[in-house]
């Protein structure tokens, strides 16, 4: 009997991760792993040394160094990039020209030398809900695909946020269906196994074990619409699928219109006013709340206390750092609307996300409290 004869290549084949050891990077490497259509993965990263895996070829690089990336694509020969490396929105001191270098510079550069290389077909960009233009109240209300990004010069004041833009405008105008096809992954904030101190499980269950789950910032009348990390994950990975199958033929083609050089929004499709959001934390944490017994510090006062802080921390620091936790941006969701519209991810692709809620936040919040419980055992 016949049998078929293998595809001519692996479905995904060699895969290339930027900031394969980052918070998403790696869960997406972990995923890749799985996937059998999978024949290896490598990733870039300037320091990678965390989250790592045996089976990973791991190399020393700077998304903006043109030779090393030259050099490195040709070894690894790809057929498929996801490119997720990113400097951390945050970090002090504010360094503008670190986003326009890394952000723009470094896509740009990995761009360029990716369309060199025929083994590189496909090329999936993290970008981000921040992307968006905001409405004349500085809101973001189910934000579709349509929906108008940021554009112009990198400026001082919204630099993460911009270059992210930027280098999403790039990453679509690249598109070439000949030979190299791009996607834009825009998702919104991530939470879940291996976030950062910062992130929103973590400093809900800081809330609760400090003893200050009762003080709500902001009158919780604003949505807010994360991405658990593993809905992300199947998110970029199907999204990859389905530009591979686009490729390989019309034929096999599930979607149900383009995928290359398209934007498709992503999040757990559960938007949700960040308190309630931050109730299901706390409850989960064994710390249920009732409205008695609540202290609710409105928008306006929130907005008038991170102000205070950053003048303060402007005059004391000469603009060299930022409060930590009373910064405007940093507080937004708890004041302004951010939500995304996954219609399209949803037609088009056939994507829904695979983890409802409620149970991307139990497990999100045991995994916060086994590292919690081994923290303070160290
Ligand atoms: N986390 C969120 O809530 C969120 C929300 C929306 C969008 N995103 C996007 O999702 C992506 C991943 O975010 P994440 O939270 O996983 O970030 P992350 O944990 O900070 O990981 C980013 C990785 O990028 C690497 N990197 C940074 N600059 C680099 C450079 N110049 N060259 C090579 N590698 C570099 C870093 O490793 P090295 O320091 O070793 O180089 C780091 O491990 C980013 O593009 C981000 O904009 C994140």
């Amino acid at each position: 009997m016949a049998t078929a004869s293998p595809p001519k290549h692996p479905h995904l084949g060699a895969v290339l991760v930027t900031g394969g050891c980052g918070f998403l990077g790696h869960h997406l490497v972990r995923a890749l792993l799985d996937n059998p259509s999978v024949s290896s993965v490598s990733v870039l990263s300037r320091n990678p040394r965390q989250n790592r895996y045996p089976e990973v070829s791991y190399y020393v690089c700077d998304i903006t160094s043109r030779e090393n990336v030259q050099t490195l694509f040709k070894k690894i020969q790809p057929r498929v990039i996801f490119h997720t490396a990113s400097p951390y929105a945050y970090s002090d001191p504010p360094n503008p020209a670190r986003f326009q270098r890394e952000i723009v510079e470094g896509t740009a550069n990995l761009l360029a030398c990716a369309k060199e290389l025929p083994s590189i077909t496909s090329f999936i960009y993290t970008s981000s809900i921040m992307v968006y233009a905001t409405n004349a109240n500085r809101e973001c209300i189910m934000a579709d695909e349509e929906s108008d990004i940021l554009h112009g010069p990198v400026t001082r004041k919204n630099a993460y946020d911009e270059s992210k833009a930027t280098a999403d405008t790039m990453v679509l105008a690249a598109d070439d269906p000949t030979h190299f096809r791009t996607v834009c992954v825009r998702i919104s904030g991530i939470y879940g196994e291996g976030e950062s101190n910062d992130s929103v499980t973590t400093r809900g269950l800081n809330m609760v074990y400090s003893g200050r789950a009762n003080i709500q910032l902001g009158d919780n009348t604003s949505l807010f619409d994360p991405i658990y990390i593993h809905n992300a994950v199947h998110g970029h990975i199907f999204i990859a699928n389905a530009l591979i199958d686009e490729l390989d033929g019309p034929l096999k083609t599930k979607s149900n219109g383009k995928v290359h050089g398209e934007a498709f929004n992503l999040s757990d499709d559960s938007p949700i006013p960040f308190w309630d959001f931050l109730g299901k934390v706390f409850a989960e944490a064994g710390c249920p709340q009732t409205r008695e017994g609540k202290t609710v510090i409105p928008n306006w006062a929130v907005i008038a206390m991170c102000c205070i802080a950053e003048c303060m921390y402007w005059i004391l620091f000469l603009g060299k750092r930022r409060p930590k936790d009373f910064l405007r941006k940093k507080l937004e969701h708890v004041y302004r609307t951010r939500t995304l519209n996954i219609e399209k991810a949803k037609g088009r692709l056939g994507w829904y996300p695979p983890i409802p809620m409620d149970e991307a936040i139990k497990r999100s919040v045991s995994w916060c409290v086994e590292k919690m419980g081994k923290a303070k055992s160290n």
